[in-house]
């Protein structure tokens, strides 16, 4: 029984911690990319907006390696100051806006 509720209270624990990508997207991209993705940063970008998770990861750590295009100075801080973890989780909030 005590394993039973240390299990439960771990798994809570660990929901209350795990990157929400949601916050992370209102903390970290709302500004430039507009509510739910819906506008091009800066008037440059392309609407990200449903793009799915996969390319917006892609193109996102390619910021961090130096790629991208025109103002891809502006994406390269915000790109290396998300851990993987962190990523993950707001390429698959950006994904679900349609
Ligand atoms: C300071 C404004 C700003 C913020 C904040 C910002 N971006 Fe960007 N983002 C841009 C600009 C400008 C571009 C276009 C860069 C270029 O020329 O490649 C861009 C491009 C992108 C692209 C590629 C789109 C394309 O046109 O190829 C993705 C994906 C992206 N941003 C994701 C994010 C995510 C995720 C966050 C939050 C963690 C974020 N951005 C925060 C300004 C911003």
């Amino acid at each position: 029984m005590k394993k039973v509720l240390l299990g439960l209270l771990l798994a809570s624990v660990s929901t209350l911690f795990a990157a929400d990508g949601a916050e992370i997207y209102k903390a970290k991209c709302l500004s430039c990319h507009g509510d739910k993705a819906s506008k091009a940063a800066l008037n440059k970008s392309q609407i990200i907006a449903g793009w799915d998770a996969e390319k917006i990861i892609a193109s996102v750590n390619g910021y961090k390696n130096g790629e991208g295009g025109a103002m891809k100075g502006v994406m390269k801080p915000i790109a290396s100051g998300l851990s993987d973890d962190d990523l993950k989780a707001v390429a698959a909030t950006i994904a679900s806006y349609k």
